[in-house]
Protein backbone atom coordinates (compact mmCIF):
# COMPACT_ATOMS: atom_id res chain seq x y z
CA UNK A 1 0.00 0.00 0.00
CA UNK A 2 1.08 3.39 -0.89
CA UNK A 3 0.60 5.85 1.70
CA UNK A 4 0.25 8.51 -1.21
CA UNK A 5 -1.42 7.10 -4.08
CA UNK A 6 -5.04 7.45 -4.50
CA UNK A 7 -6.84 4.23 -4.21
CA UNK A 8 -9.61 2.92 -6.38
CA UNK A 9 -11.72 -0.11 -5.76
CA UNK A 10 -13.84 -1.47 -8.53
CA UNK A 11 -16.51 -4.91 -8.10
CA UNK A 12 -19.10 -6.34 -10.80
CA UNK A 13 -21.53 -8.97 -9.97
CA UNK A 14 -20.84 -12.46 -8.37
CA UNK A 15 -22.14 -14.77 -11.16
CA UNK A 16 -24.47 -17.73 -10.27
CA UNK A 17 -21.74 -20.85 -12.12
CA UNK A 18 -24.99 -22.29 -13.10
CA UNK A 19 -25.39 -20.42 -15.97
CA UNK A 20 -23.79 -20.65 -19.00
CA UNK A 21 -22.07 -18.67 -20.07
CA UNK A 22 -22.97 -15.23 -21.99
CA UNK A 23 -22.61 -11.89 -23.51
CA UNK A 24 -23.70 -10.43 -20.33
CA UNK A 25 -21.32 -12.03 -17.97
CA UNK A 26 -18.72 -10.71 -20.78
CA UNK A 27 -20.27 -6.93 -20.99
CA UNK A 28 -20.13 -6.31 -17.49
CA UNK A 29 -17.04 -6.96 -16.78
CA UNK A 30 -15.21 -5.55 -19.73
CA UNK A 31 -17.21 -1.88 -18.73
CA UNK A 32 -15.33 -2.82 -15.41
CA UNK A 33 -12.20 -3.42 -16.85
CA UNK A 34 -11.97 -0.59 -19.03
CA UNK A 35 -12.17 1.78 -15.97
CA UNK A 36 -9.84 -0.23 -13.72
CA UNK A 37 -7.71 -0.04 -16.96
CA UNK A 38 -8.36 4.38 -16.80
CA UNK A 39 -7.40 4.69 -13.20
CA UNK A 40 -4.39 2.37 -13.43
CA UNK A 41 -3.56 4.58 -16.18
CA UNK A 42 -3.70 7.45 -13.32
CA UNK A 43 -1.63 5.62 -11.50
CA UNK A 44 -4.11 4.84 -8.65
CA UNK A 45 -3.84 2.09 -6.13
CA UNK A 46 -6.51 0.01 -8.29
CA UNK A 47 -8.31 -3.39 -7.22
CA UNK A 48 -10.77 -4.76 -9.22
CA UNK A 49 -12.75 -7.80 -8.05
CA UNK A 50 -15.14 -10.19 -9.54
CA UNK A 51 -16.37 -14.16 -8.88
CA UNK A 52 -19.25 -16.34 -8.36
CA UNK A 53 -22.10 -16.98 -6.02
CA UNK A 54 -21.92 -20.06 -5.61
CA UNK A 55 -24.19 -20.86 -2.63
CA UNK A 56 -27.71 -20.26 -4.79
CA UNK A 57 -30.23 -23.46 -4.56
CA UNK A 58 -30.07 -23.54 -8.63
CA UNK A 59 -26.20 -24.20 -8.07
CA UNK A 60 -26.68 -27.00 -5.86
CA UNK A 61 -29.32 -28.47 -8.40
CA UNK A 62 -27.62 -28.19 -11.53
CA UNK A 63 -24.34 -30.07 -9.26
CA UNK A 64 -26.53 -33.16 -8.46
CA UNK A 65 -27.70 -33.00 -12.28
CA UNK A 66 -24.29 -33.16 -13.48
CA UNK A 67 -23.50 -35.87 -10.64
CA UNK A 68 -21.22 -33.66 -8.95
CA UNK A 69 -20.63 -32.45 -5.40
CA UNK A 70 -21.38 -28.63 -5.49
CA UNK A 71 -17.83 -27.50 -4.59
CA UNK A 72 -16.40 -29.80 -7.12
CA UNK A 73 -19.07 -27.93 -9.86
CA UNK A 74 -18.56 -24.54 -8.86
CA UNK A 75 -14.65 -24.69 -8.58
CA UNK A 76 -15.05 -26.35 -12.58
CA UNK A 77 -17.21 -23.35 -13.77
CA UNK A 78 -15.24 -21.20 -11.92
CA UNK A 79 -12.57 -22.15 -13.83
CA UNK A 80 -14.61 -21.22 -16.74
CA UNK A 81 -15.44 -17.82 -15.88
CA UNK A 82 -11.41 -16.94 -15.33
CA UNK A 83 -10.91 -18.61 -18.87
CA UNK A 84 -13.48 -16.30 -19.94
CA UNK A 85 -11.97 -13.46 -18.46
CA UNK A 86 -8.72 -14.04 -19.36
CA UNK A 87 -9.84 -14.16 -23.04
CA UNK A 88 -11.12 -10.83 -22.81
CA UNK A 89 -8.12 -9.31 -22.01
CA UNK A 90 -10.29 -8.60 -18.13
CA UNK A 91 -7.52 -8.25 -15.86
CA UNK A 92 -9.04 -8.70 -12.25
CA UNK A 93 -7.05 -8.41 -9.24
CA UNK A 94 -8.97 -11.47 -7.23
CA UNK A 95 -11.63 -13.98 -8.35
CA UNK A 96 -13.93 -14.54 -5.36
CA UNK A 97 -16.15 -17.55 -4.97
CA UNK A 98 -18.42 -17.86 -1.88
CA UNK A 99 -17.50 -21.44 -1.53
CA UNK A 100 -14.40 -20.35 -0.43
CA UNK A 101 -14.30 -21.28 2.95
CA UNK A 102 -11.31 -19.34 3.66
CA UNK A 103 -11.41 -16.52 1.62
CA UNK A 104 -15.26 -15.88 2.19
CA UNK A 105 -16.80 -17.24 5.19
CA UNK A 106 -15.03 -14.88 7.70
CA UNK A 107 -16.01 -11.21 6.12
CA UNK A 108 -19.62 -13.14 5.93
CA UNK A 109 -19.73 -14.21 9.45
CA UNK A 110 -18.24 -11.18 10.76
CA UNK A 111 -21.14 -9.23 8.98
CA UNK A 112 -23.79 -11.08 10.63
CA UNK A 113 -22.46 -10.48 13.57
CA UNK A 114 -22.29 -7.10 13.82
CA UNK A 115 -25.92 -6.28 12.40
CA UNK A 116 -26.74 -8.86 15.22
CA UNK A 117 -25.09 -6.52 17.68
CA UNK A 118 -26.74 -3.96 16.64
CA UNK A 119 -30.51 -5.75 16.90
CA UNK A 120 -31.05 -5.88 13.74
CA UNK A 121 -32.23 -9.33 13.13
CA UNK A 122 -35.52 -11.28 14.12
CA UNK A 123 -35.84 -14.46 14.65
CA UNK A 124 -39.51 -15.33 13.48
CA UNK A 125 -42.13 -17.92 11.29
CA UNK A 126 -42.75 -17.34 8.23
CA UNK A 127 -45.01 -18.24 5.08
CA UNK A 128 -44.29 -17.25 1.64
CA UNK A 129 -43.43 -17.78 -1.74
CA UNK A 130 -39.74 -18.08 -2.79
CA UNK A 131 -38.40 -18.10 -6.57
CA UNK A 132 -35.42 -20.13 -7.08
CA UNK A 133 -34.44 -18.04 -9.83
CA UNK A 134 -34.82 -14.86 -8.24
CA UNK A 135 -33.61 -16.45 -5.03
CA UNK A 136 -36.14 -14.34 -3.10
CA UNK A 137 -39.59 -14.07 -1.40
CA UNK A 138 -42.23 -13.27 -3.64
CA UNK A 139 -45.58 -11.26 -3.36
CA UNK A 140 -49.06 -13.24 -4.88
CA UNK A 141 -49.54 -9.30 -6.95
CA UNK A 142 -45.95 -9.75 -8.54
CA UNK A 143 -46.72 -13.38 -9.98
CA UNK A 144 -48.19 -13.85 -13.51
CA UNK A 145 -50.47 -17.13 -13.89
CA UNK A 146 -49.39 -18.56 -10.59
CA UNK A 147 -45.71 -18.16 -12.18
CA UNK A 148 -42.71 -15.70 -11.27
CA UNK A 149 -42.51 -13.65 -14.63
CA UNK A 150 -39.01 -13.01 -14.70
CA UNK A 151 -38.21 -16.94 -14.65
CA UNK A 152 -41.56 -17.93 -15.59
CA UNK A 153 -40.75 -20.61 -12.59
CA UNK A 154 -44.15 -21.74 -10.12
CA UNK A 155 -42.35 -20.54 -6.64
CA UNK A 156 -42.26 -22.62 -3.47
CA UNK A 157 -44.57 -22.10 -0.87
CA UNK A 158 -42.17 -21.91 2.28
CA UNK A 159 -43.44 -22.02 5.67
CA UNK A 160 -40.84 -21.58 8.05
CA UNK A 161 -38.98 -20.15 11.34
CA UNK A 162 -36.39 -17.75 9.64
CA UNK A 163 -33.98 -15.14 10.64
CA UNK A 164 -34.97 -11.71 8.97
CA UNK A 165 -33.10 -8.40 8.91
CA UNK A 166 -35.11 -5.42 10.19
CA UNK A 167 -34.99 -3.60 6.68
CA UNK A 168 -38.08 -1.28 7.30
CA UNK A 169 -36.05 0.49 9.60
CA UNK A 170 -33.33 1.70 7.46
CA UNK A 171 -36.02 3.37 4.63
CA UNK A 172 -35.31 6.72 5.60
CA UNK A 173 -31.67 6.82 6.18
CA UNK A 174 -31.05 5.20 2.80
CA UNK A 175 -33.04 7.17 0.90
CA UNK A 176 -31.52 9.97 2.53
CA UNK A 177 -27.91 8.52 1.57
CA UNK A 178 -29.01 8.20 -2.00
CA UNK A 179 -30.63 11.99 -2.29
CA UNK A 180 -28.06 13.36 -0.99
CA UNK A 181 -25.18 11.27 -3.77
CA UNK A 182 -23.68 10.23 -0.92
CA UNK A 183 -24.68 6.64 -2.59
CA UNK A 184 -24.29 7.97 -6.27
CA UNK A 185 -26.93 6.07 -8.36
CA UNK A 186 -25.78 5.91 -11.76
CA UNK A 187 -27.32 7.18 -14.45
CA UNK A 188 -30.01 9.58 -13.16
CA UNK A 189 -33.24 7.65 -14.17
CA UNK A 190 -32.01 4.55 -12.11
CA UNK A 191 -32.02 6.72 -8.91
CA UNK A 192 -35.36 7.86 -9.63
CA UNK A 193 -36.28 4.32 -9.88
CA UNK A 194 -34.78 3.11 -7.17
CA UNK A 195 -35.75 6.30 -4.82
CA UNK A 196 -39.43 5.68 -5.96
CA UNK A 197 -39.24 1.58 -4.57
CA UNK A 198 -37.67 2.86 -1.41
CA UNK A 199 -40.26 5.90 -0.78
CA UNK A 200 -43.16 3.02 -0.83
CA UNK A 201 -41.21 1.73 2.65
CA UNK A 202 -38.66 -1.45 2.76
CA UNK A 203 -40.06 -4.43 4.14
CA UNK A 204 -37.91 -6.33 6.33
CA UNK A 205 -36.44 -9.17 4.47
CA UNK A 206 -35.68 -13.20 5.64
CA UNK A 207 -32.05 -13.46 5.81
CA UNK A 208 -31.68 -17.09 6.58
CA UNK A 209 -33.23 -20.64 5.77
CA UNK A 210 -33.52 -23.91 8.27
CA UNK A 211 -30.34 -26.38 7.51
CA UNK A 212 -33.32 -28.99 6.96
CA UNK A 213 -34.24 -27.31 3.78
CA UNK A 214 -31.20 -25.83 2.77
CA UNK A 215 -27.45 -26.72 3.56
CA UNK A 216 -25.48 -25.84 1.23
CA UNK A 217 -24.38 -22.24 2.38
CA UNK A 218 -22.79 -20.44 5.36
CA UNK A 219 -23.60 -21.60 8.54
CA UNK A 220 -25.81 -18.97 10.92
CA UNK A 221 -22.91 -17.83 13.62
CA UNK A 222 -24.33 -18.84 16.76
CA UNK A 223 -27.77 -21.21 14.98
CA UNK A 224 -26.05 -24.24 13.63
CA UNK A 225 -29.75 -24.92 12.94
CA UNK A 226 -29.89 -21.94 9.72
CA UNK A 227 -27.95 -21.13 6.61
CA UNK A 228 -27.51 -17.60 5.75
CA UNK A 229 -29.62 -16.14 2.78
CA UNK A 230 -27.54 -16.32 -0.31
CA UNK A 231 -27.91 -12.62 -1.04
CA UNK A 232 -26.93 -11.95 2.23
CA UNK A 233 -23.64 -14.26 2.31
CA UNK A 234 -23.45 -12.78 -1.46
CA UNK A 235 -23.22 -9.16 -0.36
CA UNK A 236 -20.53 -9.27 2.01
CA UNK A 237 -18.19 -10.70 -0.86
CA UNK A 238 -17.46 -6.98 -1.82
CA UNK A 239 -15.95 -6.83 1.84
CA UNK A 240 -14.66 -10.21 2.02
CA UNK A 241 -12.43 -10.60 -0.90
CA UNK A 242 -10.27 -7.33 0.91
CA UNK A 243 -9.66 -9.36 4.16
CA UNK A 244 -13.07 -7.97 6.41
CA UNK A 245 -13.17 -10.46 9.10
CA UNK A 246 -9.42 -11.73 8.86
CA UNK A 247 -6.55 -11.25 10.48
CA UNK A 248 -5.00 -9.32 8.04
CA UNK A 249 -7.53 -6.39 6.87
CA UNK A 250 -4.74 -3.99 5.34
CA UNK A 251 -6.71 -4.80 2.09
CA UNK A 252 -10.39 -3.13 3.48
CA UNK A 253 -8.70 -0.76 5.22
CA UNK A 254 -6.92 0.59 1.97
CA UNK A 255 -10.06 -0.34 -0.40
CA UNK A 256 -13.30 -0.05 1.20
CA UNK A 257 -15.68 2.01 0.49
CA UNK A 258 -15.86 0.65 -2.69
CA UNK A 259 -15.57 3.73 -5.62
CA UNK A 260 -18.03 1.48 -8.23
CA UNK A 261 -20.17 -1.52 -7.67
CA UNK A 262 -21.17 -1.98 -11.44
CA UNK A 263 -24.02 -4.23 -12.58
CA UNK A 264 -27.33 -4.23 -14.63
CA UNK A 265 -30.82 -3.01 -13.24
CA UNK A 266 -31.80 -6.51 -12.26
CA UNK A 267 -30.05 -6.60 -9.34
CA UNK A 268 -30.26 -2.83 -8.80
CA UNK A 269 -32.75 -3.28 -5.66
CA UNK A 270 -30.58 -5.37 -3.65
CA UNK A 271 -27.45 -3.01 -3.79
CA UNK A 272 -29.08 0.00 -3.85
CA UNK A 273 -31.22 -0.83 -0.95
CA UNK A 274 -30.69 -3.98 1.50
CA UNK A 275 -26.84 -3.76 0.60
CA UNK A 276 -26.23 0.09 2.07
CA UNK A 277 -29.09 -0.91 4.89
CA UNK A 278 -26.63 -4.10 6.12
CA UNK A 279 -23.66 -1.58 5.94
CA UNK A 280 -25.04 0.68 8.27
CA UNK A 281 -26.34 -1.37 10.52
CA UNK A 282 -22.47 -2.85 11.01
CA UNK A 283 -21.22 0.40 11.14
CA UNK A 284 -19.48 0.02 7.74
CA UNK A 285 -18.95 3.38 5.07
CA UNK A 286 -21.39 2.81 1.94
CA UNK A 287 -20.00 2.37 -1.48
CA UNK A 288 -19.56 5.83 -3.47
CA UNK A 289 -21.28 5.55 -6.88
CA UNK A 290 -23.21 1.87 -8.30
CA UNK A 291 -23.15 2.16 -11.48
CA UNK A 292 -25.69 0.79 -13.89
CA UNK A 293 -25.65 -0.47 -17.12
CA UNK A 294 -28.21 -1.51 -19.89
CA UNK A 295 -29.20 -4.93 -20.69
CA UNK A 296 -27.82 -6.71 -23.73
CA UNK A 297 -30.32 -8.08 -25.88
CA UNK A 298 -30.28 -10.11 -29.14
CA UNK A 299 -32.45 -9.09 -32.10
CA UNK A 300 -34.32 -7.03 -30.54
CA UNK A 301 -35.41 -9.87 -27.67
CA UNK A 302 -34.18 -11.18 -24.20
CA UNK A 303 -31.38 -14.03 -24.93
CA UNK A 304 -32.57 -16.75 -24.33
CA UNK A 305 -31.56 -20.64 -25.48
CA UNK A 306 -35.18 -21.49 -26.29
CA UNK A 307 -35.00 -18.25 -28.53
CA UNK A 308 -31.78 -19.30 -29.61
CA UNK A 309 -29.99 -15.60 -29.76
CA UNK A 310 -27.34 -16.64 -26.80
CA UNK A 311 -24.32 -15.15 -28.68
CA UNK A 312 -21.24 -17.28 -27.24
CA UNK A 313 -18.59 -14.30 -26.20
CA UNK A 314 -15.74 -17.13 -26.98
CA UNK A 315 -16.88 -17.73 -30.48
CA UNK A 316 -17.04 -14.25 -31.17
CA UNK A 317 -13.58 -13.59 -29.39
CA UNK A 318 -12.51 -16.92 -31.22
CA UNK A 319 -13.23 -15.51 -35.13
CA UNK A 320 -12.73 -11.50 -34.37
CA UNK A 321 -10.35 -11.29 -31.80
CA UNK A 322 -10.26 -9.84 -28.42
CA UNK A 323 -10.18 -5.98 -29.10
CA UNK A 324 -13.06 -6.70 -31.37
CA UNK A 325 -15.24 -8.04 -29.05
CA UNK A 326 -14.07 -5.11 -26.15
CA UNK A 327 -14.60 -2.42 -28.86
CA UNK A 328 -18.19 -3.26 -30.11
CA UNK A 329 -19.36 -3.63 -26.06
CA UNK A 330 -17.87 -0.57 -25.23
CA UNK A 331 -18.92 1.31 -28.40
CA UNK A 332 -22.08 -0.52 -29.59
CA UNK A 333 -24.03 -0.36 -26.67
CA UNK A 334 -24.90 2.19 -25.47
CA UNK A 335 -23.43 2.25 -21.84
CA UNK A 336 -27.14 3.36 -20.00
CA UNK A 337 -29.62 1.19 -22.35
CA UNK A 338 -30.53 -1.66 -23.70
CA UNK A 339 -28.28 -3.02 -26.25
CA UNK A 340 -29.04 -5.02 -29.37
CA UNK A 341 -26.10 -7.67 -29.92
CA UNK A 342 -26.86 -9.17 -33.33
CA UNK A 343 -23.87 -10.76 -35.57
CA UNK A 344 -25.13 -8.23 -38.22
CA UNK A 345 -24.37 -5.62 -36.13
CA UNK A 346 -21.33 -6.64 -35.45
CA UNK A 347 -20.09 -7.57 -38.59
CA UNK A 348 -20.89 -3.96 -39.97
CA UNK A 349 -19.47 -2.43 -36.49
CA UNK A 350 -15.99 -4.55 -37.02
CA UNK A 351 -15.56 -3.93 -40.61
CA UNK A 352 -16.34 0.23 -40.48
CA UNK A 353 -14.75 0.70 -36.97
CA UNK A 354 -11.58 -1.36 -36.93
CA UNK A 355 -10.84 -2.80 -40.64
CA UNK A 356 -11.95 0.32 -42.08
CA UNK A 357 -11.46 2.80 -39.65
CA UNK A 358 -8.79 2.36 -37.32
CA UNK A 359 -6.83 0.02 -38.99
CA UNK A 360 -7.01 1.36 -42.53
CA UNK A 361 -5.84 4.80 -41.13
CA UNK A 362 -2.96 2.95 -39.19
CA UNK A 363 -1.47 1.61 -42.03
CA UNK A 364 -1.86 4.36 -44.68
CA UNK A 365 0.14 6.91 -41.98
CA UNK A 366 2.40 3.97 -41.10
CA UNK A 367 3.37 3.34 -44.74
CA UNK A 368 4.18 6.77 -45.58
CA UNK A 369 6.10 7.51 -42.29
CA UNK A 370 8.37 4.28 -43.16
CA UNK A 371 8.36 5.62 -46.91
CA UNK A 372 9.27 9.15 -46.16
CA UNK A 373 10.45 9.44 -42.66
CA UNK A 374 13.98 8.99 -41.53
CA UNK A 375 12.46 7.28 -37.87
CA UNK A 376 9.61 8.78 -35.35
CA UNK A 377 9.27 12.29 -34.74
CA UNK A 378 9.74 12.79 -31.08
CA UNK A 379 7.38 12.09 -28.96
CA UNK A 380 6.06 14.10 -26.38
CA UNK A 381 5.75 12.80 -22.67
CA UNK A 382 2.13 13.60 -22.48
CA UNK A 383 -1.01 14.34 -24.17
CA UNK A 384 -3.61 16.81 -22.68
CA UNK A 385 -6.76 14.13 -22.34
CA UNK A 386 -8.73 16.43 -19.86
CA UNK A 387 -11.53 16.17 -22.39
CA UNK A 388 -11.29 12.83 -22.70
CA UNK A 389 -11.08 11.68 -19.60
CA UNK A 390 -14.07 12.95 -18.24
CA UNK A 391 -16.31 10.60 -20.10
CA UNK A 392 -14.51 7.98 -17.42
CA UNK A 393 -15.42 9.80 -14.51
CA UNK A 394 -18.95 10.02 -15.97
CA UNK A 395 -19.03 6.20 -16.50
CA UNK A 396 -19.78 7.57 -20.01
CA UNK A 397 -17.83 4.47 -21.58
CA UNK A 398 -19.43 4.68 -25.18
CA UNK A 399 -18.93 8.37 -25.14
CA UNK A 400 -15.17 7.85 -24.24
CA UNK A 401 -15.13 5.57 -27.28
CA UNK A 402 -16.84 7.74 -29.79
CA UNK A 403 -14.16 10.65 -28.58
CA UNK A 404 -11.70 8.34 -29.69
CA UNK A 405 -13.30 7.37 -33.01
CA UNK A 406 -13.56 11.10 -34.09
CA UNK A 407 -10.11 12.10 -33.98
CA UNK A 408 -10.00 8.73 -36.25
CA UNK A 409 -12.47 10.59 -38.54
CA UNK A 410 -10.84 13.92 -38.41
CA UNK A 411 -6.97 12.60 -39.01
CA UNK A 412 -8.59 10.29 -41.99
CA UNK A 413 -10.03 13.18 -43.26
CA UNK A 414 -7.22 15.37 -42.97
CA UNK A 415 -4.98 12.88 -44.77
CA UNK A 416 -7.46 13.06 -47.72
CA UNK A 417 -7.59 16.89 -47.07
CA UNK A 418 -3.73 17.52 -47.61
CA UNK A 419 -3.15 14.64 -49.66
CA UNK A 420 0.86 14.64 -47.81
CA UNK A 421 1.51 11.70 -50.54
CA UNK A 422 1.69 14.52 -53.12
CA UNK A 423 2.92 17.32 -51.21
CA UNK A 424 5.89 15.22 -50.53
CA UNK A 425 6.62 15.14 -54.09
CA UNK A 426 6.57 18.78 -54.67
CA UNK A 427 7.69 20.01 -51.39
CA UNK A 428 9.33 17.20 -49.28
CA UNK A 429 10.41 19.32 -46.42
CA UNK A 430 6.41 20.14 -46.25
CA UNK A 431 5.34 16.76 -46.96
CA UNK A 432 7.56 15.45 -44.21
CA UNK A 433 6.40 17.80 -41.75
CA UNK A 434 3.12 16.99 -42.64
CA UNK A 435 3.23 13.07 -41.77
CA UNK A 436 5.42 13.59 -38.93
CA UNK A 437 2.17 15.71 -37.74
CA UNK A 438 -0.13 12.97 -38.57
CA UNK A 439 2.24 10.27 -36.89
CA UNK A 440 1.93 12.07 -33.71
CA UNK A 441 -1.49 12.21 -34.18
CA UNK A 442 -1.72 8.55 -34.29
CA UNK A 443 -0.17 7.93 -31.05
CA UNK A 444 -1.95 10.38 -29.55
CA UNK A 445 -4.97 8.13 -30.73
CA UNK A 446 -2.75 5.07 -29.71
CA UNK A 447 -2.40 5.86 -25.99
CA UNK A 448 -5.90 6.62 -25.77
CA UNK A 449 -7.20 3.23 -26.36
CA UNK A 450 -5.31 1.90 -23.60
CA UNK A 451 -8.30 1.35 -21.22
CA UNK A 452 -10.39 0.13 -23.87
CA UNK A 453 -8.08 -1.72 -26.60
CA UNK A 454 -5.13 -2.27 -24.47
CA UNK A 455 -2.97 -4.94 -26.84
CA UNK A 456 -3.75 -2.54 -30.01
CA UNK A 457 -2.25 0.15 -27.71
CA UNK A 458 0.74 -1.72 -27.50
CA UNK A 459 1.25 -2.78 -30.69
CA UNK A 460 0.34 0.80 -32.62
CA UNK A 461 2.68 2.76 -30.14
CA UNK A 462 5.50 -0.10 -30.82
CA UNK A 463 4.60 0.55 -34.62
CA UNK A 464 4.92 4.26 -34.71
CA UNK A 465 8.20 4.07 -32.53
CA UNK A 466 9.82 1.40 -34.85
CA UNK A 467 8.49 3.73 -37.80
CA UNK A 468 6.99 0.40 -39.62
CA UNK A 469 3.68 -0.10 -41.22
CA UNK A 470 2.08 -3.41 -39.95
CA UNK A 471 2.80 -6.11 -41.74
CA UNK A 472 -0.67 -7.62 -41.89
CA UNK A 473 -3.71 -5.30 -41.43
CA UNK A 474 -4.39 -4.99 -37.57
CA UNK A 475 -8.32 -5.43 -38.44
CA UNK A 476 -8.51 -7.93 -41.83
CA UNK A 477 -12.07 -7.03 -42.93
CA UNK A 478 -14.65 -9.77 -43.00
CA UNK A 479 -16.85 -10.52 -45.85
O1 LIG B 1 -27.81 -11.77 -9.90
N1 LIG B 1 -27.00 -7.85 -20.27
O2 LIG B 1 -26.08 -13.14 -10.57
P1 LIG B 1 -26.35 -13.27 -12.13
C1 LIG B 1 -26.11 -7.24 -19.48
N2 LIG B 1 -25.49 -13.72 -8.12
N3 LIG B 1 -25.66 -7.73 -18.32
C2 LIG B 1 -26.13 -8.92 -17.94
C3 LIG B 1 -27.06 -9.64 -18.71
C4 LIG B 1 -27.49 -9.05 -19.94
N4 LIG B 1 -28.37 -9.65 -20.74
N5 LIG B 1 -27.36 -10.78 -18.08
C5 LIG B 1 -26.61 -10.78 -16.93
C6 LIG B 1 -26.84 -12.47 -9.67
N6 LIG B 1 -25.87 -9.67 -16.86
C7 LIG B 1 -26.26 -12.54 -8.27
C8 LIG B 1 -25.43 -11.30 -8.02
S1 LIG B 1 -23.89 -9.72 -6.50
C9 LIG B 1 -23.54 -9.63 -4.87
C10 LIG B 1 -24.83 -11.17 -6.65
C11 LIG B 1 -24.91 -9.33 -15.80
O3 LIG B 1 -25.47 -14.38 -12.57
C12 LIG B 1 -25.28 -8.03 -15.12
O4 LIG B 1 -24.14 -7.51 -14.50
O5 LIG B 1 -27.79 -13.39 -12.41
C13 LIG B 1 -26.27 -8.49 -14.09
O6 LIG B 1 -26.48 -7.55 -13.07
C14 LIG B 1 -25.59 -9.75 -13.59
O7 LIG B 1 -25.01 -10.31 -14.79
C15 LIG B 1 -26.50 -10.75 -12.92
O8 LIG B 1 -25.75 -11.93 -12.73
MG1 LIG C 1 -29.77 -13.27 -12.90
Amino acid sequence: MNQNKKSFYITTPIYYPNASLHMGHAYTNVLADILARYHRLKNEDTFFLSGTDDHSIQVAKAAEKAGMSPRDFVQEKGAEFRNLYSKLGVVVDDFIQTSDEQMHWPGAILLWQKIAENNDFEKKKYVGLYCIGCEMFKKEEELVDGKCPLHDLVPQKLEEENYFFKLSKYSKIVKEKIESNELHIVPDTRKKEILSFIEQGLEDVSFSRPKKSITWGIPVPGDPDQVMYVWCDALANYISALGYGQKDDTKFKEFWPADVHIMAKDILRFHAAIWPAMLISAGLPLPKNIVVHGMIISGGRKMSKTIGNVINPLEVVEEYGTEALRYFLAREISTFEDGDFTMERFKDAYNSGLANGLGNLSSRILTLSEKYLEKCPEIPEVSDFTEYFKFFEKFEINKAVDYVWAEIGELDKSIQETEPFKVIKVDPEKGRALISEMVLKLYRIARMLNPIMPETNTKLKQLIKDNKKPESPLFLRKD
